[in-house]
């Protein structure tokens, strides 16, 4: 398996084993948003139904800003000394979560899902921020500056689950397929 490699150098003011932890929870955050870019752009392709065009082209936006992320994370372990690893291979490897499970489907069953996605992608980044609180402040300010467009595009996400009362329909999902399910049916429902 690849890895990051020991430093031989890193930036001034930072112990190298801190700088090592540091470069580690980059290399998630990396294979976080790399996935997260590949994945959006999945759906974007695969998203069918009325409601097409306005999902379709509001995923392409968020997609751009992931992979910004992705590349200003790995710019952030190489200025740390380390070797950012980008090859798919290696992210599949690593990950601590699963493959996106939907192929072809609707608007609101992509939804739905991407609704569990960014859950799981913002909670993992509060904890790294949490982390990084005692490591380097630098790395957690540009871990906070991505986690509010994250927050910000998963509000997008979950304004078209939510209900006039506020209620969103994948509340209690655990899965992809459940939140997929709520929410295509929540709009059948609402028909
Ligand atoms: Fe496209």
């Amino acid at each position: 398996m690849a890895t990051n490699g020991k430093l031989r150098y890193t930036t001034p003011g930072i112990e190298t084993a801190e700088a090592e932890r540091i470069v580690a929870l980059l290399q998630d955050r990396l294979n976080a948003t790399t996935d997260l870019h590949l994945t959006l752009k999945h759906v974007h392709w695969n998203v069918v139904g009325p409601h097409f065009i306005s999902v379709h082209e509001m995923i392409d936006p968020q997609v751009d800003a992931v992979r910004g992320f992705s590349d200003a994370i790995a710019e952030r372990i190489a200025t740390l000394g380390g070797s950012p690893i980008g090859t798919p291979g290696a992210l599949v490897e690593q990950r601590s979560w699963d493959e996106y499970s939907i192929g072809r489907a609707t608007t609101q069953e992509h939804l739905g899902a991407l609704d569990l996605v960014y859950q799981g992608v913002i909670t993992s980044y509060r904890d790294a921020i949490q982390e990084l609180d005692d490591l380097d402040l630098v790395t957690q300010d540009l871990l906070i500056s991505h986690t509010d467009a994250l927050e910000l595009f998963h509000w997008f996400i979950r304004a078209h689950l939510e209900d006039k009362g506020g209620n969103l329909s994948t509340t209690g999902a655990t899965t992809e397929g459940e939140a997929a399910a709520a929410a295509q049916q929540d709009a059948s429902e609402a028909k």
